[in-house]
């Protein structure tokens, strides 16, 4: 039976040392808590760390023990590992550059090595438990290099990779020195999820830039290889928190409290230990809230739990002291006998007290500068079973863009954020509960179980296509197979394409015209009446048609835009115009102009940028940076840009080389179909085929939808003479 290992840094589990003994105690953190509920199912084994350094043998064996007896299997750092791989560059390098600090962030050699060096021994950790038929779930950013690790040690395993921090924007990414590493290593995985649709369009965004790879609706193709990637927003266990909040533990817990706030108005606050989070910043606002509105003060109490975490990093630490401050200046400053502004903890708390502190609470401030998701807001969201209770919620969590109904702000807006607490409590009952109970919809529908399998079938899928698409070389056997059905065949299409297909390349287009040897090979091939011989380009019908016009072929020109079946005359696929030309051609231009030996062709409804001719690391840079401005410019158009063989093109959307095949299917309802292309534009060809035509991808290299591939036009002639 298959079984999914999720592989994450830090497990569910955290063994601590206390003087005489070791404890087990869940872990904090959002992917710990939320993964925490779904590991146990089906024989699943969780790999990660279990968050102290050991160093006696005997002690790291009872570990191992205590932890597979609950279907974890710990991988050990040393002292050098945690500084290095974990507080460093995990932690000092990457958190803050994701989370848009790069202030704080630091850019160490040995750092890298330690990261390098811990993923491998991941790797090898997870080679050692997992089966061929099991899929692999790696998390997270402490990992981004152990999908390709795994892929290189096991080609055709099924790997996963879930990002839940945010991804930044490609200005952060490109102050990495190891950015190409870092993206590449993610690129092992099969399956590529982030929380939001923003995080998954920065990424693509910088692996276009870095890696020069382009993405089509979420599909990434790697020299051998299409990744998915997609977005996923991560849910929680909504009954659990739902039942542990609405039981007698959690209700005499609130009780208590309420008793001891003398019934004060509690708004709440709860974090890891992190700049992120925008600590500092929601104190100052409190404070402002008291400045502001007096008639809050002994009213209404901030109870704010801070978890301890990576306090051996210098900004946490730092971060702590702030925090300490700051609370000890207001509370000094506003409090009386009977009333503290702030209740203030550094510790954990179990979930029972957890979910008090949310039933107690009239308002949860979620407000960080920047997280990936933000599962608190869930939580709170999940436990207010009376429907009543206000969220605010910062417009930078991943979670606002499920939790509308929150109260969203900036975070950064001090003044904003003092008002939406005002807001928040004198908020109606009504308006409350309206909020609450679409949001507690949301949150329950979309729970992590959703989520989880959300998942795991769009990586199962993703396997399915990497199969279907394994493009073969044609080898003798299938040639003979392929003439054979070709003989049999009453009525036969012949779909070739020209440039890259039926002649090389040439450094200046207009040069590639038909040499003695081509022009005999289509005669003698168009000499038979069964064959109906489709030359299938991306050139203007005027070259075509002085080059080849003269043989009894069918045309399909400007990839779509003309035909002209044999013996007639040039139609236009539909009725088009060429207003748009005026917009896009300056674009171009300016290309032109920083690119030295690129050109523009204009063809009648088509406007090409080449840059064949150009320096090629330059020409390549240009055709990412022009790729992302036409694609941004012909948005929400009737516009598309193509991608060929260093060519981009811009042209009427809905029209390609595989709607304007789609014709010709119709018209000769063939019995033997052979289409031949070299570039992404024959993809379209090949896609509007049905499944028992003989595709063939001419050139190696990048994937294709074609079931056969074969080197150069020299063997594409060699196997159109093997038909005659
Ligand atoms: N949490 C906890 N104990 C506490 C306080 C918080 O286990 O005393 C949990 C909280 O319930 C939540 C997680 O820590 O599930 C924090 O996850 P979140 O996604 O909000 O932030 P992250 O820590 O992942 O950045
Ligand atoms: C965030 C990260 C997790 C991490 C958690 C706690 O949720 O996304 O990968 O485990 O914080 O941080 P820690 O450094 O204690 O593992």
């Amino acid at each position: 039976m298959s079984r999914t290992i999720i592989v994450s840094n830090r497990l569910p589990t955290k063994v601590q040392r206390t003087a005489d003994s070791l404890t087990f105690q869940p872990s904090e953190g959002g992917l710990a808590t939320g993964l925490g509920s779904i590991y146990r199912q089906e024989g699943n084994v969780w790999v990660g760390w279990p968050g102290l350094f050991v160093e006696a043998a005997a002690e790291e064996q009872y570990i191992v023990e205590e932890l597979s007896a609950d279907s974890m299997a710990p991988v050990f750092l040393t002292e050098s590992e945690i500084r290095d791989f974990y507080e460093g560059f995990s932690n000092s390098t990457l958190w803050p550059t994701f989370h848009y600090f790069p202030q704080y962030a630091t850019y160490e050699q040995a750092h890298w090595e330690a990261y390098v060096a811990v993923n491998e021994k991941f790797c090898r950790a997870v080679l050692e438990l997992a089966g061929p038929e099991d899929t692999i779930w790696v998390h997270d950013y402490q990992l981004l290099l152990l999908p390709e690790m795994l892929r290189k040690a096991r080609p055709d395993c099924t790997i996963g990779f879930f990002l839940h921090i945010p991804f930044p924007s490609y200005e952060l990414v490109r102050a990495l020195p190891w950015r190409s590493e870092l993206l590449r290593g993610m690129l092992g995985a099969d399956l590529i999820g982030f929380h939001t649709f923003g995080y998954m369009r920065h990424f693509l965004s910088a692996v276009s830039q870095v890696l020069g790879l382009s993405s089509q609706n979420g599909q990434l193709e790697t020299a051998n290889r299409t990744v998915l990637i997609d977005a996923f927003p991560m849910g929680i266990d909504y009954q659990r928190y739902a039942q542990v909040a609405a039981s007698e533990r959690a209700r005499q817990h609130e009780a208590e409290y309420r008793a001891a706030l003398h019934n004060a108005r509690v708004i709440l606050s709860i974090d890891r230990l992190d700049y992120s989070k925008g600590i500092a910043e929601r104190l100052r606002a409190f404070e402002v809230l008291l400045q502001r509105y007096p008639e809050w003060r002994e009213q209404v109490s901030l109870i704010m739990v801070v978890v301890p975490s990576r306090d051996q990093v210098a900004q946490y630490a730092s971060l702590k002291e702030e925090i300490d401050e700051l609370v000890g200046r207001i509370n000094s400053q506003y409090r009386t006998i009977t009333w503290t502004p702030i209740h203030y903890f550094y510790r954990s708390f179990p979930l029972e007290e957890l979910s008090a502190l949310y039933r107690l609470a009239e308002v949860a401030l979620v407000t960080p500068m920047r997280d990936g998701m933000n599962l608190v807001a869930k939580e709170f969201v999940a436990s207010k079973v009376e429907t009543r209770g206000v969220l605010i919620l910062s417009e930078r969590a991943g979670a606002a863009r499920e939790l509308s109904d929150a109260l969203i702000i900036n975070p950064t807006d001090t003044a904003q954020l003092a008002e939406a607490m005002h807001d928040a409590l004198v908020m109606p009952e009504e308006e409350q509960e309206h909020r609450m109970a679409s949001m507690r919809a949301l949150v329950q529908q979309y729970d992590v179980f959703a989520w989880t399998k959300l998942f795991i079938d769009r990586l199962a899928y993703s396997k399915i296509k990497q199969l279907t698409l394994a493009t073969e070389q044609l080898t003798p056997e299938a040639t003979a197979q392929l003439t054979a059905n070709f003989q049999a065949a009453e009525q036969r299409l012949l779909l070739l394409d020209y440039d890259g297909t039926l002649m090389p390349f040439h450094n200046l287009p207009q040069r590639a015209q038909p040499d003695q040897e081509l022009l005999l090979l289509l005669q003698a091939l168009t000499a038979n009446p069964q064959n109906h011989v489709v030359i299938i380009s991306g050139r203007d019908r005027t070259t075509l048609q002085n080059w080849l016009g003269h043989l009894p072929l069918d045309f399909i020109a400007e990839h779509g835009v003309w035909l002209r079946p044999v013996r007639e005359d040039w139609q236009l696929f539909q009725p088009l115009n060429n207003n748009w030309k005026q917009d896009i051609r300056p674009i171009m231009e300016m290309y032109v102009a920083r690119t030295a030996g690129s050109f523009i062709e204009d063809k009648d409804y088509s406007l090409v940028w080449h840059y064949r001719r150009a320096d090629v690391e330059l020409g390549d840079v240009r055709a990412r940076e022009l790729l992302n401005h036409l694609t941004f410019m012909t948005s929400n158009t009737e516009l598309q840009v193509m991608e060929g063989n260093k060519v981009i093109e811009v042209k009427t959307a809905g029209i390609n080389k595989g709607t304007a095949a789609a014709r010709w299917l119709a018209a000769y309802n063939p019995s033997f179909i052979l289409a031949l292309g070299d570039d992404r534009t024959d993809e379209d060809t090949f896609r509007a085929l049905p499944n028992e035509a003989y595709t063939i991808k001419v050139g190696s290299g990048v994937r294709s939808l074609a079931r056969f591939s074969v080197a150069s036009p020299t063997e594409v002639r060699n196997l159109l003479r093997s038909l005659l």
